[in-house]
């Protein structure tokens, strides 16, 4: 979905030329710096650092909350593996919620899913639709939880006004080959919590952090051992373009989305959302009465469409790794195995109800690029296998 061209190709030279790779140089080129200036500005946040991933920027955010053995972290139904896998590789327990009609966290589902462990709480902004926040905000607040967002497949997205990503403690980002903004690969974690931000500076660079610059300049936190998420000039040379054309992006989105759904709504109805003034406009969610009904549509459809129940390593059932509870190759290394974390495991019953509803829902891609004529085309194939 993300644009990509000659600015890009310029930017890459640019680094190039000039033989300064690495993020930390004699202050001539400061593609690292600029871009997480230019995100913080873009987003309204205090905090930003690139990093090689999303999953890296999910892990060091909650090693900057402290999360570790013994805690149990709370994630949608609905996710790709890596946010579970995050907390695994930070030594804690995902335990699966519901998601609702929208396909995000069921706020209702976190007292149900509370234990005297959980310690956080990761909404994640599936496909650009953006999580109940001021509900799941409140339950955090009653019952003294981190929130993590994970607005990996989200960026530009908001909720009533404010940047998803910017309104929990931290949130993470995904500039892989699949998201609105790309790289190739890339992450970035972002915060207004300083001690947050500490931790997850230091941990996602810990050999270099302190050597290189002045990363740790005023920090309270003493250098530990962590791991190596740095990023290359490359890279965020190349997001500073992409930067550039997120509200293009979005903007088009928005308006080809608005103009298909105006075409089917006599036709099927649609799945509701948190907040579609704000959402990312990816795709179109066809809602069906049942399940067989959403199968048919797709059976006929002369197009590509997904059903969230089955895709895969987006729905927890498909986390084979995790489920089947292998955290490491280490036995001594692997949290599932954690004293501290005795006892975990998967309910048979897990999340039944969000399987029928993934099941019932089929979401169709919309292309930013489309004119009329393409859209007309779309909604007559849509259309011609609703009926
Ligand atoms: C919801 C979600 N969370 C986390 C990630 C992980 O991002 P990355 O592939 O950059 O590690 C992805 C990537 O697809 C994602 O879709």
């Amino acid at each position: 979905m993300y644009r990509i061209g000659q600015e890009e190709i310029d930017a890459v030279a640019r680094v190039i030329r000039s033989q300064k790779l690495f993020k930390v140089n004699d202050g001539t080129l400061q593609e690292t710096a600029n871009f997480e200036k230019e995100l913080r500005e873009r987003i309204k946040t205090d905090r930003a650092v690139l990093m090689t991933s999303g999953t890296a920027a999910l892990a060091s955010a909650l090693i900057g909350m402290g999360i570790g053995p013994g805690d149990e972290v709370l994630v949608p139904a609905y996710t790709y593996i890596a946010t579970a896998m995050a907390v695994i590789m930070v030594g804690a327990m995902p335990v699966v919620t519901e998601v609702d009609e929208t396909l995000s966290m069921d706020p209702e589902d976190i007292e149900k899913k509370l234990t005297p462990k959980t310690k956080a709480v990761i909404p994640v902004h599936m496909g650009g639709y953006p999580c109940d926040m001021d509900r799941i905000m409140a339950a955090a607040k009653k019952h003294n939880l981190f929130v993590l967002e994970d607005a990996c497949q989200a960026m530009g997205t908001t909720y009533k006004g404010k940047a998803v990503g910017t309104i929990g403690d931290a949130g993470a980002f995904s500039f892989n080959a699949f998201k609105i903004l790309s790289a190739g690969e890339g992450g970035a974690m972002v915060t207004n919590n300083q001690d947050i931000f500490e931790k997850s500076l230091i941990y996602h660079d810990s050999c270099a952090v302190a050597y290189f610059g002045n990363q740790m300049e005023n920090f309270k936190t003493v250098p530990f051992c962590g791991s190596e998420f740095r990023t290359n000039e490359i890279t965020a040379a190349i997001l500073r373009e992409q930067l550039k054309r997120l509200d293009g992006i979005l903007g088009d989105l928005r308006k080809n989305k608005k103009e298909l759904e105006k075409r089917l709504a006599p036709h099927i109805d649609f799945a509701p959302c948190n907040d579609p003034e704000g959402e990312g406009a990816y795709t179109v969610s066809l809602q069906f009465e049942t399940k067989e009904k959403a199968l048919a549509f797709q059976e006929a459809f002369d197009g590509y469409s997904v059903i969230p129940a089955y895709m895969g390593k987006h729905v927890f059932n498909d986390w084979k790794a995790i489920i089947e509870k292998r955290g490491a190759v280490h036995p001594l290394m692997d949290p599932f195995r954690f004293e501290a974390n005795r006892g975990f495991g998967f309910p048979e019953d897990t999340c039944t109800k969000s399987l029928e509803l993934m099941a019932k829902c089929v979401r169709i891609d919309v292309n930013p690029d489309w004119t009329q004529e393409d859209i007309s085309q779309f909604a007559e194939k849509v259309i011609a296998a609703l009926s």
